[in-house]
Formats: C-alpha cells, sequence, structure tokens
C-alpha cells in the first residue's frame, strides 16, 4: 500500500496538533497500519519552534499510554503540501492560514479537523490559557476525530483498490 502521510496543525505545534499526530499515531500502531498512515504535526506561527509540546499535552497522552516527549515544534512548510495527503486545520484561523500558503497545484486534502472527522463545523477549541481540564477535553476531541480518520482512509483505501476488506 502507497503511504497516505497525514499532517495536523494548529498555531503553536505545542498542544493540540502533537496530541493529535500522538494520538493518530497510537491508533495506527495498534492497528498495524502506522507504516501506511505516516503522520507529523506543524504550527502556522513559530513561537515554539524546537520546543517540546505543552507539559499538560504531555500529561493527558501519558495518562493513555502515549508518549509525546520526543516531539519538536516546527513551522508549517511549502514541502509540506507535496509532501502530506492530507492535512488537517485545528481551527478556522489555521485553516486559513493553510489556505493562503498551499501552492495552487497542490494535491494534497486541506480541510479543517472537526469539518473531516467530527461531522461539522467544529473548532478544536485552544487550551492554552486555560487549566488541564480544557486539555483532557481536546484529547477526547482527537481520540474521536482520529478515529474517525483511519476508519474513512481505511474503507476509501479499501474501496480505491476494489477490495472491500481491510486486509493489504
Ligand atoms: P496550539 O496552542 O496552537 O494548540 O499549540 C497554542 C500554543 C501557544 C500559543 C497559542 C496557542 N501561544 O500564543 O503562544
Amino acid at each position: 500500500m502507497k503511504p497516505f502521510p497525514v499532517l495536523f496543525v494548529c498555531l503553536g505545534n505545542i498542544c493540540r496538533s502533537p496530541l493529535a499526530e500522538g494520538i493518530f499515531r497510537h491508533i495506527t500502531t495498534e492497528n498495524g497500519r502506522a507504516h501506511d498512515y505516516p503522520t507529523d504535526s506543524a504550527g502556522t506561527g513559530g513561537w515554539h519552534i524546537g520546543y517540546p509540546p505543552d507539559t499538560r499535552s504531555v500529561q493527558v497522552a501519558r495518562e493513555h499510554g502515549i508518549d509525546l516527549s520526543d516531539l519538536r515544534a516546527r513551522r508549517v512548510e511549502a514541502s509540506d503540501f507535496d509532501r502530506f495527503e492530507l492535512i488537517l486545520a485545528m481551527d478556522h484561523a489555521n485553516l486559513r492560514h493553510l489556505q493562503g500558503m498551499a501552492p495552487r497545484e497542490t494535491a494534497a486534502t486541506i480541510a479543517l479537523f472537526g469539518a473531516y472527522a467530527l461531522g461539522g463545523d467544529i473548532e478544536v477549541p485552544d487550551p492554552y490559557y486555560g487549566g488541564i481540564a480544557g486539555f483532557r477535553d481536546v484529547y477526547n476531541m482527537l481520540f474521536s476525530g482520529c478515529s474517525s480518520i483511519v476508519a474513512k482512509l481505511e474503507a476509501e483505501r479499501a474501496s480505491w483498490s476494489g477490495n472491500t476488506s481491510s486486509v493489504r
């Protein structure tokens, strides 16, 4: 199966998108599909480049057996539109930023995470200025959404290959 890389994007790349990346990788690893769906995350802003995820994201992920400690923040770059098939923004501002910088010829699908994965015009709220409870709410949204993304991609790819089972 040709790899289908997925990029998660927020503002700082320290709270929401690294958590989405960790959750998505955890789900695909548990399904034995991590090589089919490489993943990464990035921010539209550059303030936290090189920093690890926010300690509250690391803590909430750890509560669910997911280790984010190796991740480091980076900014979205032009090559991301060539490298990733699917680029999901956490909120409308991030989405507008991505649409503004995407080359016209990009083949990547660029969408709001909530629209693609949660079935509506739903933003994943920025938890940075709140407490740990906000990070737990974000975790639950991201887990639900990432589970749907994996199920959706598996179903789409099975139908492209004319195969209705998920067996390679
Ligand atoms: P994120 O959260 O976009 O989910 O990583 C934020 C992190 C930092 C800032 C804003 C949002 N900040 O303003 O520094």
